[in-house]
Order: C-alpha cells, then sequence, then structure tokens
C-alpha cells in the first residue's frame, strides 16, 4: 500500500450530496472525483462556467458518478442561494460542504490597494461564512446534520509575511470553524478543517512560487518529509471527514503537511544541515565548555 492509494474502496459516501466550492480545479477537484468514486453526489461551483463544465465532464467519464456544475461567486449571497435551490433540485438535498474557494498572490503587504485586500479577504473569508450560513440555515431548517469542511493553511494560526490578507482570511476561518463546531453540534453539524501543506496545484504555485523565485522558497527544503502532497492522501482525509467514520470529530483541524510548519518553528531543526562527520568536532567543543 502506498500513500498514493484510495483508501475508501466502497460506498462510503453514497446517499450524500457534497457542495465543493472552487471545484472546478486543483485540490477542489481532486476532492470531488474522490467523492464521486465513493458514491456521493457533489455539487462544483466557482466563478468560471467552462471550467467547472469541463471538469464535469472529465469526472462523469473518469467516475460514472453524478455531478452538478454551477457558476457561482462565494461572494454573492444571493447566488449561492440559487446555488443552493438548484443543488436541492438536483438531487433532493445537500448534506455536506466543502469551503475550499480561495484567492491568493504574494506581496509586500504595503504595496496593496485596499481592493486587493478586499478580494483576498472576500473571497476566502467571507465566501466560507456566506457558504456556512446558507446552509447552516438550510439545514437546521430541515433537519439535515450536515457536514462542514473548510479548507485552511498552517499559516491560519502562525500567520506569515507577503500573504497577509490570505493570512487574515484563513484565520478567521479557522476561527469559524471552532466557533461553529461548538455552536451547531446541537442540530448535528459538524465543522472541520484541513491545513494542507504544499500540494501543487496550477492555481496555488503558479502565484505563491513562481519561477523566478522558487529557489529561494522552495516548500521542499522547507518540508521535513522532503516531498510534496499527493492529491489523493488530502482526498482520503477529506473523505474521511466528510463520512460518518469521523462522526465524533467536530471542531478539528487536521494538519497534513509532511512537518512542514512544527520543523521551520522549531528553533534547531535548521541543525539538519551540519554533516554527520561534524558532530565529533561540536560534541567535544560543547563538552570542552563544561571545563
Ligand atoms: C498586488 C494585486 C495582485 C498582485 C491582483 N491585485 N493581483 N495586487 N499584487 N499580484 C489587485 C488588483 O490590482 C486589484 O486591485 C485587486 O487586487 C483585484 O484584482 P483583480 O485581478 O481585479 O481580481 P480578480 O480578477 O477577482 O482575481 C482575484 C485574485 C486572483 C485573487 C487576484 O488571483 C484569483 O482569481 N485567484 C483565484 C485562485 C487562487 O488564487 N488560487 C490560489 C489559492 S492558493 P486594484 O486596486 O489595483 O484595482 C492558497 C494556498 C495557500 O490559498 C497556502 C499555500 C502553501
Ligand atoms: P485553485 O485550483 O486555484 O483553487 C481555488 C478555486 O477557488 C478555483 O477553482 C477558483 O475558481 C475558486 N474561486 C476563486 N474565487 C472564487 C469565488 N469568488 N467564488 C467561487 N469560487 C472561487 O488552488 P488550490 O491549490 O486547489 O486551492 C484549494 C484550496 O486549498 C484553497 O482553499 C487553498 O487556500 C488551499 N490550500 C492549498 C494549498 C496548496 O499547496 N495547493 C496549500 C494550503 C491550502 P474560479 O477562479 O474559476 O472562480
Amino acid at each position: 500500500m502506498k500513500y498514493t492509494t484510495p483508501m475508501f474502496k466502497a460506498d462510503e459516501l453514497s446517499g450524500k450530496t457534497i457542495l465543493v466550492t472552487g471545484g472546478g480545479t486543483g485540490l477542489g477537484k481532486s476532492m470531488t472525483k474522490y467523492f464521486m468514486q465513493l458514491g456521493a453526489n457533489v455539487i462544483i461551483a466557482s466563478r468560471k462556467q467552462e471550467v467547472l463544465d469541463a471538469t464535469a465532464e472529465e469526472l462523469i467519464k473518469e467516475t460514472g458518478g453524478k455531478i452538478l456544475a454551477y457558476a457561482c461567486d462565494v461572494r454573492k449571497p444571493l447566488e449561492i442561494e440559487k446555488l443552493i435551490a438548484k443543488g436541492i433540485e438536483t438531487f433532493g438535498q445537500i448534506n455536506g460542504l466543502v469551503n475550499n474557494a480561495a484567492g491568493n498572490f504574494i506581496s509586500p503587504t504595503e504595496r496593496l490597494s485596499p481592493k486587493a485586500f478586499d478580494v483576498v479577504v472576500d473571497i476566502v473569508l467571507k465566501g466560507s461564512y456566506n457558504c456556512s450560513l446558507l446552509m447552516g440555515q438550510y439545514w437546521i431548517k430541515e433537519k439535515i446534520e450536515g457536514t462542514v469542511l473548510n479548507i485552511v493553511t498552517t499559516y491560519s494560526w502562525t500567520g506569515s509575511g507577503y500573504v497577509v490578507p490570505s493570512a487574515v482570511a484563513k484565520g478567521g476561518v479557522l476561527s469559524m470553524t471552532r466557533s461553529l463546531a461548538a455552536e451547531w453540534a446541537k442540530y448535528g453539524i459538524r465543522t472541520n478543517a484541513i491545513a494542507p501543506g504544499p500540494f501543487p496545484t496550477q492555481g496555488a504555485f503558479s502565484r505563491l512560487f513562481p519561477e523566478g523565485l522558487k529557489e529561494k522558497i522552495d516548500p521542499l527544503k522547507r518540508t521535513p518529509l522532503k516531498r510534496y502532497g499527493d492529491h489523493q492522501e488530502l482526498a482520503n482525509l477529506s473523505a474521511y471527514l466528510m463520512s460518518d467514520f469521523s462522526a465524533y470529530v467536530n471542531g478539528e483541524v487536521v494538519t497534513i503537511d509532511g512537518g512542514e510548519w512544527l520543523y521551520n518553528a522549531g528553533e534547531f531543526t535548521g541543525l539538519d544541515a551540519i554533516p554527520e562527520e561534524m558532530w565529533d568536532y561540536i560534541e567535544k567543543e560543547v563538552r570542552g565548555k563544561k571545563k
């Protein structure tokens, strides 16, 4: 067995309908594919209908599953209302929400216009609370025990320079995850989050690790497992958190980053750079100090 292997084998998500925002590309698409393979109906929503349609066609061919591709800007509550109504009309009900849509780019903060700050915060934070609020109201009214999964990042809690709007927004989404987990559990609604490390996607890598900069901020050098995440690994974790196998997991954020954030937070992990043969010398030097 390898980490690229699908974890569940059968119909663990059959009977469920899951809405994945940003499901037309990247990690959203990979999660969508696996949910469909596990028998779920999936609704994918983002701004570009043509991207969604191409993904839907591809995934129907690959999985034989059911999917609704519906253009929607998560910043706009009226569009989300229409999306939810269309999803219910198509599949009868909606049981899960994955807040995956995001906007991001690197920039020194002082170069940002207020609009540039807004665009990222509005997609990530406002988009996530708009979808959570409208789905939550629907679930509470219809007595459906829904599940929310928020895709955040490890800098939701560490913060990070050069992506400050994203850090602010993802921090808010993490806080919302824990807050709603506590408040809405009484309705049977669970809310969890995944914090991925570097997983290659066109959307993220083109904006965050452009060619000229790759050497300087190479995520492989920052990750002690020395590899990127594989999309199936993340899809496996998301399927578990959307399934009833995780029925008692609520308010949790699961980090899947190969140890990246802790590696870079630890005061002395940089000593990895010391070649084995130098340790005899260093030990002698350090022990010598005692005398
Ligand atoms: C400074 C910038 C900028 C840049 C845009 N702006 N790019 N400012 N540096 N690189 C400014 C614009 O000048 C404008 O402000 C404002 O932002 C809005 O820009 P638009 O281009 O009009 O916005 P829009 O077309 O809606 O595009 C939104 C976007 C874009 C966020 C800028 O990148 C996008 O569509 N992203 C969606 C997908 C995405 O980002 N995926 C990556 C997620 S990765 P002014 O004032 O000039 O009008 C992720 C991973 C995290 O989150 C962790 C990784 C390890
Ligand atoms: P991606 O392919 O660019 O995914 C972002 C998606 O969000 C796109 O499909 C985009 O589609 C959609 N979107 C953007 N603005 C939207 C809006 N206003 N309304 C609706 N949809 C919108 O990048 P990704 O790497 O797969 O990212 C997916 C998630 O993983 C994000 O939450 C990201 O923060 C998180 N993440 C990724 C990594 C990584 O290494 N890849 C690491 C940590 C966290 P449109 O542009 O067509 O609308």
